[in-house]
């Protein structure tokens, strides 16, 4: 090679490097910061321990102005929740809506990386479903009215599926909420939150469901659907969320996982400090791989972990004891978020 064909490789080299370093391929691995708990660490504390670990994303399932400003210029992306009971309110009245995005978002907007604004948190199916598409639709008037582009959608857990078994048969109950919703989510090209839990699956049936197949430990297929093989009950519960999608319309609506994790206590089946290392470390390495999920095959997937502290006025039993962290801040168990 002469000097220019050195120079010519080097060059695509360093195109191609800088190709791949910005492909919107990468995965976004998040935990959740949930607060109920009389004996929590200030927020200020709190975003230094995310800081500290490499945890690049936080979920924050109320609006709290103390807590976003200490989220100020930390450079940790926000998914922010509203308030269950505020749904009605926000469905009703663009004013109402306004008002909230002036009170939570406006002053944070410059300084905070707000990734999305969820409105609802698992009310669907339920008797405030019929107020999320309208709430969704209010706030993003709002937001656009202020000049900002931050996605509004909602989160559900799996109750929204009536049938989840095989993946492939994935389908949506409350189709009149959910076809809506999704039509709205795929012509805006917005993601729809759902929390996967594995772990109650397993809880639920711990005759039926294999623990490695839960823990991502099984060493080969363990559910065969056609074509599709799978090793793990996570993909398992995300595609059937993809196929009710496509039946609802939404083959181009993504799904975010906007809360995953497994008790380290607390007395539930498998709720043991091993298990709850094994599938936390499992899930962040497979997200890390980009492999995507059977149906998705290479699609980036962004995930949030349940949650980062023991909490402890949440119902007594395996809901206090899904933390990464005490309220101390000492590690529970070790979960390596660096890249
Ligand atoms: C966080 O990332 C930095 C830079 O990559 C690294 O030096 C540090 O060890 C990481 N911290 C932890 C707790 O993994
Ligand atoms: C916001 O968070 C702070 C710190 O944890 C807490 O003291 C306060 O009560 C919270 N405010 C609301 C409105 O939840
Ligand atoms: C699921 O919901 C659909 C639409 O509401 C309904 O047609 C179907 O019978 C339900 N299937 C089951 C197994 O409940």
């Amino acid at each position: 090679m002469d000097r220019l064909q050195i120079l010519q490789a080097t060059a695509s080299v360093l195109l191609l490097l800088s190709f791949f370093s910005s492909l919107p391929g990468a995965e976004s691995i998040g935990v959740n910061y949930g607060m109920i708990g009389n004996n929590l660490p200030t927020p200020a504390e709190v975003v230094s321990l995310y800081k500290s670990r490499n945890i690049t994303e936080l979920r924050l399932f109320n609006p709290n102005t103390t807590v976003l400003a200490a989220l100020e210029n930390s450079g940790i992306g926000v998914v922010l929740g509203t308030l269950n009971q505020d749904l009605q309110s926000l469905a009703a009245s663009p004013s109402f809506a306004a008002r909230w995005v002036s009170a939570n978002v406006v002053p944070f907007s410059k300084s905070v990386d707000f990734r999305y604004i969820t409105a609802g948190n698992e009310v669907i199916p339920g008797e405030s479903a019929p107020f999320v598409l309208p709430a969704i639709k209010n706030l993003g008037a709002a937001l656009r009215d202020a000049s900002l582009k931050i996605p509004v959608t909602t989160v559900v857990s799996t109750q929204v599926l009536n049938v989840s078994y095989p993946p492939s048969q994935g389908a949506f109950g409350s189709l009149s909420v959910m076809s809506p919703l999704v039509a709205f989510l795929e012509a805006n090209n917005v993601p729809l939150l759902v929390n996967v839990y594995p772990y109650f699956a397993y809880a639920g049936d711990s005759e039926n469901v294999r623990l490695d197949y839960s823990l991502f430990t099984a060493n080969g297929v363990v559910v065969q659907d056609g074509p599709l093989g799978y090793t793990n009950l996570f993909d398992a519960i995300v595609d059937a969320c993809y196929s009710a999608l496509e039946r609802a319309g939404g083959r181009g609506v993504e799904v975010v996982v906007s809360e995953t994790g497994w008790p380290s206590g607390g007395g539930g089946a498998g709720a043991t400090v091993e298990n709850a290392k094994t599938y936390n470390n499992n899930l962040v390495a497979h997200l890390r791989r980009n492999g995507g999920t059977p149906k998705r095959p290479g699609r980036k997937m962004e995930a949030y972990l349940f949650a980062i502290f023991n909490e402890n006025q949440k119902p007594a039993g395996t809901e206090q004891n899904f933390g990464l962290f005490r309220p101390d801040m000492t590690e529970v168990y070790h979960v390596n978020f660096t890249p």
